[in-house]
């Protein structure tokens, strides 16, 4: 506690997000803010409505883009933009969301120069660039959350294929946060600390994997929009791992320098999350098929980077 959040986009990841942050009263305040006329105002009034039912004293604040009320926020996160509609790629919205993210980074960085800033826009990999290059700040203070989201889509995935609790298994998502760039790490997913591969067979956790990658394109094609509940609460994941030091190990989308043998590109790697951000990276030893994988992801990543030039907003 004693800590501000602000989320911008008060859309259905954003003020799932607030709303996650708020119940669990992960921080003593939470700025909800976005460019679209009372939005934000009438979505915090409505969670404020529920502070009574679910007893919780968080100070939630709903605000029209007047970034003066985010002022001194120690996490914010990002999620302003256009979510993705039935058989769109997530790299389809890099037109829009990139001249959006430049404008909400500068407005953030204007009010809260010390914040460490979680990218959630879409496609993620290359809004975290984007944002990482205008804003200047180092890599500890600016990553993109996905591979938590991934993570527990592919624990889910998991549980459900082995009819084993979600709670006792233990998976990881790396790469970039596409739905053919991503990479399940089977060779590293357990059981109760045992490998999966001695609890399903090969055809099973391909499924599995398969079933995680389209994860996302899985959910926008029933709901006709993208997903909200599970990247919402993901978003809130990695600021409580943040305001609590929780030194978890999030699969986070980090700007590398050498690790992985990757440079100059930010992309899905296990990550050390505490008060100062990414606190380490962590170099796992990985099967060649699965380091082919990670080396394929970086260019799929780097050519959607590269659109960024082409449209020359970097
Ligand atoms: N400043 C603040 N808010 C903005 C801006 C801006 N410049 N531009 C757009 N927004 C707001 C919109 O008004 C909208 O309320 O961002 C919100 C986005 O909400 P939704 O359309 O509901 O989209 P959502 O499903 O929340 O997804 C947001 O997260 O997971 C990703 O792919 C997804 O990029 C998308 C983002």
């Amino acid at each position: 506690m004693g800590n501000k959040v602000t989320v911008v986009g008060a859309g259905n990841v954003g003020a799932t997000c607030a709303n996650v942050l708020a119940v669990r009263e992960t921080a003593s305040e939470v700025v909800l803010i976005d460019i679209k006329e009372g939005l934000a105002e009438g979505k915090i009034l409505d969670m404020y409505q529920t502070a009574t039912l679910l007893d919780f004293d968080t100070n939630i604040v709903g605000v029209t883009n007047d970034y003066s009320k985010t002022a001194g926020s120690d996490v914010v996160v990002i999620t302003s933009g256009v979510p993705r509609k039935p058989g769109m790629t997530r790299e389809e919205l890099i037109g829009v969301n990139a001249g959006i993210v430049k404008s909400v980074v500068e407005n953030v960085l204007k009010y809260s120069p010390d914040a460490i800033i979680i990218m959630i826009s879409n496609p993620m990999d290359t809004m975290t660039y984007l944002a990482s290059k205008i804003s200047g700040l180092p890599k500890n203070k600016i990553f993109g959350m996905g591979g938590a989201l991934d993570s527990s889509r592919f624990k889910c995935y998991l549980s459900k294929s082995l009819e084993a609790n979600s709670n006792e298994i233990e998976g990881m998502v790396i790469g970039g946060h596409g739905d053919t760039t991503m990479i399940p790490l089977v060779s590293k997913a357990t059981y109760k600390g045992i490998p999966v591969s001695e609890f399903a067979d090969e055809e099973t956790l391909k499924k599995v994997v398969a079933d995680t990658m389209v994860g996302g394109a899985t959910l926008t094609s029933l709901l006709g929009t993208s997903a909200w509940y599970a990247p919402g609460a993901a978003g809130a994941y990695v600021v409580e791992a943040i305001l609590k030091d929780q030194k978890k190990v999030i699969p986070s989308c980090v700007a590398l320098d050498g690790e992985y043998g990757q440079k100059d590109i930010c992309i899905g790697v296990p990550a050390v999350i505490g008060k100062n951000g990414v606190e380490k990276i962590l170099e796992i030893p990985l099967p060649d098929e699965e380091k082919e994988l990670f080396a394929k992801s970086a260019d799929a990543v780097r050519k959607t980077n590269d659109v960024l030039k082409e449209i020359d907003i970097l």
